[in-house]
């Protein structure tokens, strides 16, 4: 194999295992079975790079299927560099199959990927990412362990088309389900609507958690260069797929690893990146949690400081009206990149998987549709990032301000004098069923003015937090035309909804948050200028309602149904925090120890 000039000459650690002339037994044991699948001692004894595929695809996670073909055209890259293919299968993690949710998983997906990467002779991987939660939890298990890994995403899908417009995953649920709710559409033309959004093989076509999360992962410097965009069925992808498997080995000879590309530059960069595509209420969580792993130091307050004034320039579904395929045409998350460089707004200097400093892979990118990837000066939205709220209920939450429309402003303002500062009465919900069960009833006496809470979503209360908070407008004030309700909420919000909402309020009720002490009807302010959002209640009542909480044990929310999600609720942190598994922090950099 050729030597470039960055080559270390490092011993591998997978010789650890095969060529472990202290232990001969034990290398001979390890040999063996490799061997049996046709393997030679030559292959394994003579210093070629062992590369794990980390597989994420299965019939279990359809958004991540195209992989298990992906991974053919990897391990020919692989060898062709003069590495050896050990592929493997990650605990499968599906949005849309999962129950109760997929976020569970993502922890668990984390703690068997370190075991494996730690425990086998496998001295660098190539992460499959695609569905939400398949790309943190392999970029955590990659900063845990830090051996040199790559990203290869999966691909969003083709374009949805549904009667002559654009229809986009996720994004067509919320507006058939209105339809559905408004009498204008039947059962069969809502599933049929649904199903044109997802054309063919790929994670979700709409900016929501995956594209986000691989767009991310690529301005982290993670992947190589424009791997994001490419959609699952195009050409493109298989070639990415080639070169991945090449650069890997290249990176073990560099002996470039997680520690190196997932710096805090890089993590700046990534805030930056998320606001300028439009990216997830659940980036926060994730890129939190990654960086915990790192042990890089970020925290909610650096998502404010550095993405709130950027603005919105990719106009792709749910914040705009295009989807996947045509950010990719565009230009992807290079030509983004190269756009917010003119700006000053990245940390050209991050190092990247393929080597080279970030500024250098994108510079020369160009927007190839203006419509599709604005500049600065056609932005959709100036101020396009979170907002950190905080107030008497909660000591953190985020909460997009581009979503806050005139028609919200004009119905909640409580002061002429202050166009920042709104009032309404709460509504409140204890989980997921008690909306569902309560939403429409007309007791309830929701109008234009009522804010929708709901808690027992977060980590604990709901084992993984819920994808719940974007709650819709009971169905006789849809009827009226009011579409759309403010919500908060201790869960999650789906990265393919853009509902004026305050999220991941931390801490959760089930973690002795004060939202637990919240009624309905008691009147809410949120100011968007302070970033504040309290209840209308005085300290003593505050003191009171705690105290008969108290008494009556806590706040309750349903029991675990599965191990898992007992052990998880015991040691998870909360959404501000990247909840991640508390114990597991401290491990950093495994495989150097
Ligand atoms: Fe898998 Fe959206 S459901 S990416
Ligand atoms: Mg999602």
């Amino acid at each position: 194999m050729a030597d470039t000039p960055k080559t270390k000459n490092l011993k591998l650690r997978s010789q650890e295992w095969f060529d472990n002339t202290d232990n001969p037994g034990m290398t001979a044991i390890y040999l063996e079975r490799y061997l049996n699948f046709g393997l030679t001692p030559e292959e394994l004894r003579s210093g070629r790079p062992i590369i794990g595929i980390a597989q994420t695809g299965s019939d279990l996670s359809p958004c991540n299927r195209p992989h298990l073909e992906l991974a053919k055209r990897v391990r020919e890259g692989i060898r062709e560099a003069g590495g050896i293919a050990i592929e493997f299968p990650v605990h499968p993690i599906q949005e849309t199959g999962k129950r109760p949710t997929a976020s569970l998983d993502r922890n668990l997906a984390y703690l068997g990927l370190v075991e494996l990467l730690y425990g086998y002779p496998i001295d660098g991987v190539v992460l499959t990412t695609g569905c939400d939660k398949t790309t943190p939890a392999c970029l955590m298990a990659a900063a845990t362990v830090d051996i040199p890994a790559i990203v290869l995403s999966g691909g969003p899908m083709l374009n949805g088309w549904f009667n002559g417009d654009r229809c986009g995953s996720g994004t067509i649920v919320w507006e058939a389900r209105k339809l559905l709710s408004a009498g204008t559409i039947d059962d069969e033309q809502f599933i049929g609507m649904v199903a044109e959004s997802a054309p063919s093989a790929g994670y979700c076509n709409t900016m929501g958690t995956a594209s986000t999360m691989n767009s991310l992962a690529e301005a982290l410097g993670m992947s190589l260069p424009g791997c994001a965009s490419i959609p699952a069925p195009y050409r493109e992808r298989g070639q990415m797929a080639y070169r991945t498997g090449k650069r890997i080995v290249e990176m073990v000879h560099e002996d470039l690893k997680p520690s190196d590309i997932m710096t805090r530059e890089a993590f700046e960069n990534v805030i930056v990146v998320n606001s300028a595509i439009g990216g997830s209420t659940n980036a926060p969580i994730h890129i939190n949690a990654i960086a915990r792993h790192i042990g890089v130091d970020l925290n909610l307050a650096d998502w404010e400081t550095h993405g709130l004034d950027v603005p919105l320039l990719v106009n792709l579904q749910p914040a705009g009206k295009y989807l996947s395929e045509d950010f990719h045409r565009a230009g992807g998350v290079r030509a983004v990149v190269a756009e917010l460089m003119k700006h000053g707004l990245i940390n050209e200097g991050a190092v990247t998987a393929n080597g080279k400093p970030m500024g250098d892979n994108c510079r020369e990118a160009k927007i190839t549709n203006a419509d599709v990837i604005r500049d600065f000066d056609t932005a959709l939205t100036k101020k396009a990032g979170f907002k950190v709220m905080r107030g008497n209920i909660f000591d953190s939450a985020i909460m997009k301000l581009s979503v806050i429309s005139d028609d919200f402003r004009r119905r909640y303002l409580s002061d002429p004098q202050d166009p920042d500062a709104f009032e309404g009465r709460a509504i409140v919900f204890d989980g997921p069923e008690d909306y569902h069960h309560r939403i429409d009833d007309p007791a309830l006496e929701i109008d234009e003015r009522c804010l929708l809470f709901i808690r027992g979503t977060g980590p604990i209360g709901y084992p993984g937090a819920a994808e719940v908070v974007n709650m819709r407008a009971p169905d006789y004030l849809i009827k009226k035309g009011i579409t759309e309700l403010p919500c908060i909420g201790d869960g999650r919000q789906s990265g393919t909804s853009g509902s004026p909402s305050i999220l991941n309020a931390s801490p959760e009720a089930a973690a002795g948050g004060n939202l637990a002490l919240l009624k309905t009807g008691d009147r809410v302010r949120i100011d968007l200028r302070k970033g504040s959002a309290d209840i209308l209640v005085d300290d003593a009542e505050i003191a009171e309602r705690r105290a008969e909480l108290e008494a009556e044990g806590g706040y309750k929310y349903p029991e675990s149904q599965t191990p898992w999600q007992e052990l998880q609720r015991a040691v998870v942190d909360q959404l501000s925090d990247g909840m991640v598994l508390k114990p597991a922090v401290k491990y950093q950099k495994i495989a150097s120890r």
